[in-house]
């Protein structure tokens, strides 16, 4: 009709304002609320920055006291919702688990459903930070037939998530502080991206009025897609295929050949033309992590970095302004940490919610805000009649 801006994938169009999140993809920066996410990563934990994203500015020392306290309040999950993963098949991708028990939560929490009420949404803000790991956590716990372990408010937030995974209650566990802190590191550098697929994902459903609970699940759901949140798991997958680095020029050579389809999975991106910053903050954890480990000659992790480093020194690469994505590492920290990897897109979900909600309550609060309605340009049949049965 020309009545409309055709822009699929919307690469010409902002679909709001907002305060929360800059990138700047030529220079690689990133920065939250206006700090750079290289001073964050070295200066901030994970609540520091949950709260910054929220509320705009950092926590002082009595702020973050109260802030601690009001996220502990909720960590616990509530008992009938542990009830709620026995329906499930123990072998469940667990992200199928998080986004039935995410939606559940509006079942069972209805004190902060009032989302024309600041302290109600304030309410449903915590609750959320505080039970993603849990939900997370017991995820895996139940695919793996372990029970449940109970949060442990005394520690921090990464090894609280630690003890979660990793503890039994057969013996004595003590997460070890420099994973706990790269396992941070990684909340912080998945905390917020300004407008991406999922984060759109949850403005719009939100933008009906539905309820926060529901509005995060909608963002899991989009998340879990192999073109975004499911690629850290996609290039452990490519690692494990590659299998030996004697065999990665011949995988660097089939990613440059314009015939075949296959790509370095956890390189390249739409916005970042440069370093990805998150990516440069990542590979300094994973080279800490896996000293820390003593896993610097284990076969996977020598084979990343070889593929790294060809790749780096590679003028295809470096004519395309390929470089390693926040993917390309995180995978590799992750399985250095023990987690699985079908629970990497798990621990995005459960980093990105901060980013999600504040988005959310951004929008909620925005005098401009509504409903999200695209058009469409219709390209069906003209007006028709319905004919008798007998002659279709
Ligand atoms: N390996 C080999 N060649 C590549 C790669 C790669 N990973 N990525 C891009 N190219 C080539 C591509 O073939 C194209 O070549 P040509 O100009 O000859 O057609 C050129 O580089 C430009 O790439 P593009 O596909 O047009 O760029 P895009 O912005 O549409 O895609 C991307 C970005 C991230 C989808 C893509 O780089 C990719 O598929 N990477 C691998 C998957 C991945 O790691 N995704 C994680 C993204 S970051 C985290 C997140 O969003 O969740």
């Amino acid at each position: 009709t020309g009545m409309f801006t055709y822009d699929t994938g919307y690469l010409s169009t902002a679909s709001c304002k907002s305060s929360i999140t800059y990138i700047d993809g030529d220079k690689g920066e990133l920065w939250y609320r206006g700090y750079p996410i290289e001073q964050l990563a070295e200066n901030c934990d994970f609540l520091d920055t949950c709260y910054l994203l929220k509320n705009g500015e950092l926590p002082n020392a009595a702020q973050k006291e109260e802030y601690l306290t009001s996220i502990k309040k909720h960590t616990l999950l509530h008992e009938q919702l542990a009830k709620f993963y026995q329906g499930f098949r123990r072998d469940a991708h667990p992200m199928a688990i998080m986004a039935g028990v995410v939606g559940a939560l509006s079942a069972f929490y209805h004190d902060g459903m009032d989302i024309s009420d600041q302290a109600h949404r304030d309410v449903s803000i915590n609750r959320l930070i505080a039970k993603m790991p849990t939900i997370v956590a017991m995820a895996y716990k139940y695919s793996v037939g372990q029970p449940f372990m109970y949060p442990r408010n005394d520690l921090d937030y990464a090894s609280n998530f630690m003890y979660m995974m990793f503890a039994t209650p057969c013996e004595e566990y003590k997460p070890n502080p420099v994973l706990a802190k790269a396992l941070d590191r990684i909340f912080i550098l998945h905390a917020d991206h300004e407008q991406n697929a999922s984060t759109s994902t949850v403005r719009l459903a939100g933008s009906s009025g539905a309820n926060p609970y529901a509005v995060i699940a909608a963002g899991i759901a989009c998340l879990w897609g192999p073109a975004h949140g499911g690629a850290n798991e996609a290039c452990l997958q490519m690692l494990e295929e590659i299998g030996d680095v004697s065999r990665v020029p011949e995988y660097i050579k089939r990613a440059k050949d314009k015939n075949d389809s296959f790509k370095l999975m956890g390189f390249g991106h739409r916005v970042y033309k440069n370093f990805d910053p998150r990516a440069k903050l990542m590979r300094q954890t994973c080279y800490e992590v896996l000293t820390e480990l003593g896993l610097e000659n284990d076969r996977l992790f020598k084979l990343a970095m070889e593929l790294e480093r060809i790749a780096l020194e590679d003028e295809y690469f470096i004519e395309k302004k390929l470089y390693p994505n926040v993917d390309f590492y995180s995978g590799i920290v992750q399985k250095a940490l023990g987690i699985p990897t079908s629970m990497f897109t798990c621990i995005f979900a459960l980093a990105r919610t901060i980013g999600w909600i504040t988005q959310w309550n951004e929008m909620i609060t925005d005098s401009e805000y509504k409903i999200g309605r695209p058009r469409q340009l219709y390209v069906g049949p003209a007006r028709r009649d319905v004919k008798p049965v007998e002659q279709r």
